[in-house]
Formats: C-alpha cells, sequence, structure tokens
C-alpha cells in the first residue's frame, strides 16, 4: 500500500485540507493508499484545523474534523512513499531534515497539477473563505494528478 504524507507548515489550514481532500478522492476511486498530513512547525501539535477550513471543505464534502495536527518527525522518512509539501519553504525544510538514504519522493503537492500554473498553496491564514475556496480547488487538482501517478506506478 502506498503511503503519502502531506506537509505544510502549521498543519491547520492547507495540509489537512489536501489531506481530507486525497483521502476522500482515493477512497470514492477504490485505490488502498494511506494517507496523512503534518506541520514543519509545533505550534499546533494536537490542535483540529482551522474552523474556516473545516467550513470551507464541509461545503464541498469533505470532512476535516477529526484531523489533529502534529509536526514532521524522522520516522516519517521509513513511513512514507511520498512526502509532498505545500509550498518552497515546507519543501526546503522537508528536504533539510530528509536522512540522505530516504528512498521515497520529496516534492510539492501541486506539481501533480498538470494543467495548474502555479508551484506552491499560498496559505489561507491570514485570507478570508474566498482564499480557502482557492485553496481547495488547487488541492483537488493535484489529489487528481497525483492519483494517477500512483495508479501507474502501482501498474508498473
Ligand atoms: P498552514 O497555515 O501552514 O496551511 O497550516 C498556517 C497556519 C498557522 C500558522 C502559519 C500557517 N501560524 O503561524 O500559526
Amino acid at each position: 500500500m502506498q503511503k503519502v504524507l502531506l506537509v505544510c507548515l502549521g498543519n491547520i489550514c492547507r495540509s489537512p485540507t489536501a489531506h481530507g481532500i486525497l483521502s476522500h478522492k482515493l477512497k470514492q476511486q477504490g485505490v488502498n493508499a494511506l494517507v496523512d498530513s503534518c506541520g514543519t512547525g509545533a505550534w499546533h501539535a494536537g490542535s483540529p484545523p482551522d474552523d474556516r477550513a473545516i467550513k470551507v471543505a464541509q461545503s464541498k464534502g469533505y470532512d476535516l474534523s477529526s484531523l489533529r495536527a502534529r509536526q514532521l518527525k524522522k520516522n516519517d522518512f521509513d513511513q512514507f512513499d511520498y512526502i509532498l509539501a505545500m509550498d518552497a519553504r515546507n519543501l526546503a525544510d522537508v528536504i533539510k531534515v530528509a536522512p540522505s538514504n530516504y528512498s521515497g519522493v520529496i516534492g510539492l503537492f501541486l506539481d501533480y497539477a498538470k494543467h495548474l500554473d502555479m508551484t506552491e498553496v499560498p496559505d489561507p491564514y491570514y485570507g478570508g473563505s474566498d482564499s480557502f475556496h482557492r485553496v481547495i480547488e488547487m488541492l483537488e487538482q493535484a489529489a487528481d494528478g497525483l492519483i494517477e501517478n500512483m495508479a501507474t506506478i502501482d501498474v508498473v
């Protein structure tokens, strides 16, 4: 079973939203994979996602209410086949702590959104609910692209 870890800064806005979307789509498509998310920072460890993230995701059919924030840990590199960051800063922070022999994929989640002209998910933390809606649209495209990619790898 392939395992995907989605990473942002606080693990209360972007990566839990990506987590909920990817889990939902995998389940819907009958793909057996494990999804988790975390933050490079620990400020919000143990907290549920931001209220706005929960509300906007709920309106699109994604349930984030049971998710709780946690920080990236060393052991994640033993567990996950994909460790995908929401922006370049998160990616740099993941690379900084990655063991040199890590054999999975470290990259940007939005790189899987083939038709999207963006590589980073803007942090909606200081924005309004419209910024959360925009984030969901980007993350849905990335989730679709990643699932295609995972399916290809399974066949090979
Ligand atoms: P996230 O957003 O990385 O998408 O979860 C943030 C949430 C909280 C903070 C920064 C970003 N913060 O500084 O508390």
